[in-house]
């Protein structure tokens, strides 16, 4: 293994900071920045002065204006603003350090709405789906800047296509945290409560791939200590999808919640199906294996049950 040094952009967020904590792990020197932190991607010179020294061998790129379906589409404009905002000015700074690799875990989002299964190929082949397409589009864009900037200046990208992720350090706050860890909460929250009714938004329907956040810090630290990327995109795919509604029934056991579901159908649902095509996958890491659905969401419930008061 090679011990390398590595900058990970947003490690406050949900991603990053199971990033930065797994590659610290293992044994890679990391620096975790983020706005908050006074790295403000939207202030190039200032974010250049925060990452210049450093000089990494990787920056893997979490930093993002993101949350729930909701907030990408209430806040559209003030997403596609700022989302590219902060890429253009990453590829910036990439441009400048040619020897480091950028890593980014790109939301699939980005992959036509109409797709079924994600295919790598896939990601120009359709329209957007419309209830993410302020966000889904600074994804497809991600691929326009990895091309652009290795055909022009040789910046080397190593792009991961990801599906819904959960597990520890989601934000709380409803319009932000990710599908399955809004669940989770809800349901935590009611049972401790003894609240008879958790709320779901949408009709429960759309089948969603599920990944547990650690499986792709995981991965991520596995490329860095690997050393190396052949530069074509992957996703993180297991081939496999589970409904909204199956995943709270699970989530509902798993919590001892004995009460109703009622359907919000106010939300929208967005595709109706979205699961990745995992032949890349497994051909380029055949010996990775995927944290079971059952253990991931054991371990979430019990870092929720402990955050909720
Ligand atoms: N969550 C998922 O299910 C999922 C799935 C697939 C892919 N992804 C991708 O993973 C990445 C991270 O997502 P996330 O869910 O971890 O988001 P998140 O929890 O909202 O975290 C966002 C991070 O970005 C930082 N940030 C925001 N604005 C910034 C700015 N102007 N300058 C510098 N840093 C800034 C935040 O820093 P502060 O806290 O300091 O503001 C925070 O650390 C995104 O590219 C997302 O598309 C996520």
């Amino acid at each position: 293994m090679t011990r390398a040094k590595v900058v990970v952009l947003g490690a406050t967020g949900f991603v990053g900071r199971n990033v930065r904590d797994r590659l610290a792990l293992d044994g890679h020197e990391v620096h975790g920045l983020s706005r908050t932190g006074g790295c403000d991607l939207l202030d190039l010179p200032a974010a250049w002065r925060q990452i210049e020294h450093l000089r990494p061998d990787y920056i893997v790129n979490c930093a993002a204006f993101v949350g729930s379906v909701n907030f990408v589409s209430d806040f559209a404009a003030d997403v596609v603003d700022v989302n590219m905002r902060m890429l253009l000015n990453t590829y910036k700074i990439a441009q400048q350090m040619r020897e480091a690799v950028l890593i980014n875990p790109i939301a699939n989002c980005g992959f036509p709405g109409g797709l079924d299964v994600y295919r790598e190929g896939d990601l120009w082949d359709g329209p957007l789906d419309p209830s993410v397409k302020s966000y889904g589009a600074t994804r497809r864009m991600i691929d326009v800047l990895a091309d652009c900037y290795r055909r022009q200046y040789g910046v080397r990208s190593a792009n991961l296509f990801v599906p819904n992720m959960y597990g520890p350090y989601d934000s709380h706050n409803p319009n932000k945290t990710h599908a399955l860890n809004a669940l989770v909460i809800k349901f935590v929250t009611a049972a401790k409560s003894g609240a008879e009714e958790v709320e779901i938004w949408g009709t429960g329907r759309p089948v969603r791939e599920w990944l547990y956040v650690k499986d792709l810090a995981r991965l991520v630290s596995r490329v860095v200590s690997e050393g190396g990327f052949n530069g074509e995109p992957v996703s993180v795919a297991q081939n496999h999808g589970l409904s909204v509604d199956e995943i709270a029934a699970l989530i509902a056991e798993r919590v001892g919640f004995k009460g109703r579901l009622r359907r919000n159908t106010s939300y929208g649902d967005g595709s109706p199906r979205k699961v990745m095509d995992d032949t890349l996958f497994r051909g380029r890491f055949p010996d990775f294996t995927f944290t079971p659905m059952d253990q991931g969401l054991e371990e979430t419930v019990a870092y929720y049950r402990g955050t909720i008061a």
